[in-house]
Parts: structure tokens; sequence; C-alpha cells
């Protein structure tokens, strides 16, 4: 209709424009992946990779994360079911074979009509960077052996790859998927979880022996390279009719976080530094509005990072801030109002969530808001320069240049 008004050449760039969006909005064919129409089936008990390993006591679900703020620490974890058993663990550099021990804690927790087996967690520090070390648990009675290699240290020109995983569980897909990234030829060396690990509370009461075939699970990868941890809402294990009313328990007792390194006061949201990268993880169900403590650490943590130090900025969190799915759609949204300003402001580069079990990504929300902008000024404003402007920016931009049809 208000077309009619524009002299012709317009017309025509406006059109042209707007095929071209319709071309560059497609990203392209990424992958040769499609996705079942079928449910996942969940892996029985005695599938493979949840084999139980062998010998008295011996150490399980071993995994480990990083254990400080910068790279110099890694936290093991394992459980042992028969008896306590050896909070230590030895390990050594491969350089030299001075072998050095630390200590950890033991834990355990009830769940309904679950009594966990013995969780250990050990810090070891003072680690050398870039550097492979092997470490052995289980001492006294079944030792096994595993290695890691540290990043390199903190700095702006550290190549690093960090491989991402969201949503796994216990399906067959979920074995598909880990492989999938094991057999990767870009090799990652620290896997970023987007929250949702075992799905355990898909069980009748929360079955928290699926916690423990989980870490069964993902040892293979998990004892050997650092998987920083997000929680999901399937970590939320919030179960009253059962008496569980704690949030996160059989969570936060089995994968413990550096989270105090970054002055955060609980495990659901911290930092770390790692290679090139400024890591921030936040808690999607936990309070995020403003005066709560996850509020006020993001607030204080946010002009920290320094980015002549750390270029790369990256959050991870559960439910995503922008989803045009059905599924789960708006459940980020609270959050995104919180924080979206602060993002901007502080020029966040990625953000990785999971939770939508399919893949999606938006060009970068600062461009989006300028090109809105323009956009506005296009239709307020007959200035030519404005349109000029506007469709510039817009067609850089790959997209939404389909505003110019209403006009
Ligand atoms: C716990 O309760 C569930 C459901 O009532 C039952 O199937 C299971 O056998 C119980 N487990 C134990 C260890 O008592
Ligand atoms: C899981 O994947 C591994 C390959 O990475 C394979 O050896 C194993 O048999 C698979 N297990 C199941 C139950 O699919
Ligand atoms: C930021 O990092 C750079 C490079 O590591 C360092 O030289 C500089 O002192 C740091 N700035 C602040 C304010 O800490
Ligand atoms: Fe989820």
């Amino acid at each position: 209709m208000g077309s009619l008004g524009f002299s012709s050449p317009l017309v025509v760039a406006v059109l042209c424009l707007v095929l071209n969006a319709a071309l560059l909005v497609n990203g392209g064919k990424t992958s040769s992946f499609i996705r079942k129409v079928e449910k996942a089936i969940d892996l029985p008990l005695d599938a493979d990779v949840f084999q139980v390993p062998p010998g008295y006591n011996a150490p399980q679900q071993v995994h480990i994360t990083q254990g400080d703020l910068v790279g110099k620490a890694v936290i093991v974890s394992w459980v042992t079911v028969d008896e306590p058993g050896t909070n230590t663990v030895v390990y050594w550099s491969e350089n030299s074979k001075q072998k050095e021990q630390a200590e950890g804690k033991i834990y355990t927790y009830k769940y309904y009509n679950y009594t966990s087996g013995y969780i250990h967690h050990c810090t070891i520090r003072h680690l050398e960077f870039n550097t492979k070390y092997y470490y052995v648990v289980g001492i006294g009675h079944t030792e096994r052996q595993f290695w890691f290699v540290t990043p390199p240290e903190v700095g702006p020109d550290v190549p690093y790859s960090f491989g991402l995983i969201g949503d796994l569980g216990q399906s067959y897909d979920s074995n598909v998927t880990l492989t999938h990234y094991e057999r990767n030829p870009r090799k990652g060396q620290t896997l970023l979880f987007v929250g949702d690990l075992s799905y355990a509370d898909i069980y009748p009461c929360h079955d928290n022996n699926r916690w423990d075939t989980w870490g069964r699970f993902v040892e293979r990868s998990a004892a050997y390279q650092p998987w920083i941890w997000t929680a999901g809402n399937h970590e939320i294990d919030f179960y009253p009719e059962i008496g569980e009313t704690v949030p996160f328990k059989p969570y936060s007792h089995r994968y413990h976080v550096p989270y105090r390194a970054s002055g955060s006061t609980a495990p659901f949201w911290y930092s770390i530094k790692r290679a090139s990268a400024y890591i921030i993880v936040l808690s999607s169900y936990s309070a995020y509005g403003k005066y709560t403590p996850q509020y006020k650490w993001l607030e204080e943590e946010l002009p920290k990072v320094n980015r002549s130090e750390t270029p790369w900025l990256i959050v991870l969190m559960h439910a995503p801030w922008y989803n045009s799915y059905n599924y789960h759609y708006m459940e980020g949204e609270t959050m995104r109002v919180m924080y979206e300003p602060w993002f901007v402001k502080y020029k966040v580069d990625v953000v990785f969530a999971g939770h939508v079990h399919a893949y999606e990504r938006s060009v970068s929300i600062p461009s989006m808001i300028l090109c809105s902008k323009l956009i506005f000024s296009f239709f307020k404003s007959p200035c030519i320069v404005m349109i000029a402007l506007a469709l510039l920016e817009c067609a850089s931009m790959q997209f939404s240049v389909f505003f110019c049809f209403s006009k």
C-alpha cells in the first residue's frame, strides 16, 4: 500500500535486498544430521557403557573439572561403593617422575530410599600449565590410572578447543553423541556442558541409580578432560511428595565446581579462565532477579573480565534466551530481560545454552538492536541516507529486511 509512494528505483532496491536476505538468512546446511522422529530409548542397566570396573572397591564414575580460576588446579572426583577407601590422589607430570599426592573429602547423601556410594572430591593444585599429568585413584584396594593435560597459561594468543554438549542423558543416542564428540578430528580439549546430565529424574522416585550409571557412562571422556558443568532443570530433583525438598541435591553432591575461586557463593554460578577464554556459567534455575546472590555476583563479575587477557567471553546457561521453537518457548525470557543489557554492554561473544533439543543460532544481539533502530528510522524518516544505511546494515546482517514488506 504505502510502497506506491516510493519511486520505482527504490522499490527495486528493496525487493533485491529482500530476495538477497531470503537467500542469506538460510545459514546453509551445516550438517547431514537429521534427527529421528522416535523418542530416545534409554540404555538398559546391563549396557556395556554402564559396566562397573572390576576389583574390590574399584573407583568408578571418575571425572575431572577445572579446580581454580586459571587452570592450575583440577578437581578429581570418583565414587567407591564397598567402603570409603582412601581419599588420596597420586599424580605426577609426564616430565618428572616425582610422585605427588593430594587428599580429598568424602561425601554421601540419601535421596528417598537411595543411599549414595562414597563420593570423593579431591583438588590437586599448583600444577604446571600445558603439561600432561597421570593420576591414580583407589589406592589401597583397586587402583585405576588416568591422565589429563593442563591448559596453556591464560593469555590472549592461546589457541584452545572446546567441545560442547548439553542434555546428554543415557539413551542409545547419548552414546552416539558422545562417540561423535570423541571422534571429531578437531579434538576438543575441554568440554563445556550446558546442563541436563543424567535425566535420572525421569525414573520413578528419581531413581538415583541412574546418576551412577550416567557417571560410569561419561567416565571414558570426563576422566581425561575437564567437563565444565552447568545446572539444568534435570538437576533440580525437587520432589516434596517423597520428602526431597533440597534442590540440586544429587547434582551438587556429585559434581563439584571451583565456584569460590570466582567469588561465588553457590556452585550453580561461577566463572573460570581457560587459555584465551573467560567462561561464565549461570543457573537458569536459581534466583536471578535484582538483589539475588546470582544477580549481585554477575554484576560484579562482568567488569572484572579483562579482554586484553581473555579476548573471548563465553557464557553457559541451560535455558536459551532466544528460541523460536514451540518447545520450552520463552522459558529463558525473564533472565534475558534481567541480563541481556549487561551482555550487550560487556560485549559477550557467545552464549551457549541447551534445553531445547534442537539446533538454532542467532546473529549478534547488538547488531540486531542497531538494525532495528535503523529500520525504525527508515520508517520515520524520508532521508535517503538513512534508508541506504538501514538497508546496508541489515543486508550485511543477513536478516530481517523482511520488515520492508510491511511498508
Ligand atoms: C525404592 O523405592 C522404589 C519405588 O517404590 C522401589 O522400586 C525400589 O526397589 C526401592 N529401593 C530400595 C533400595 O528400597
Ligand atoms: C557406545 O559407543 C561405544 C563406541 O564409542 C561402543 O563401543 C559401545 O558398544 C556403545 N554402546 C552401546 C550400548 O551402544
Ligand atoms: C589486562 O590484561 C593485560 C594482559 O594480560 C595486562 O597487561 C593488564 O595489566 C590487565 N589490566 C588490568 C586492569 O588488570
Ligand atoms: Fe532442560
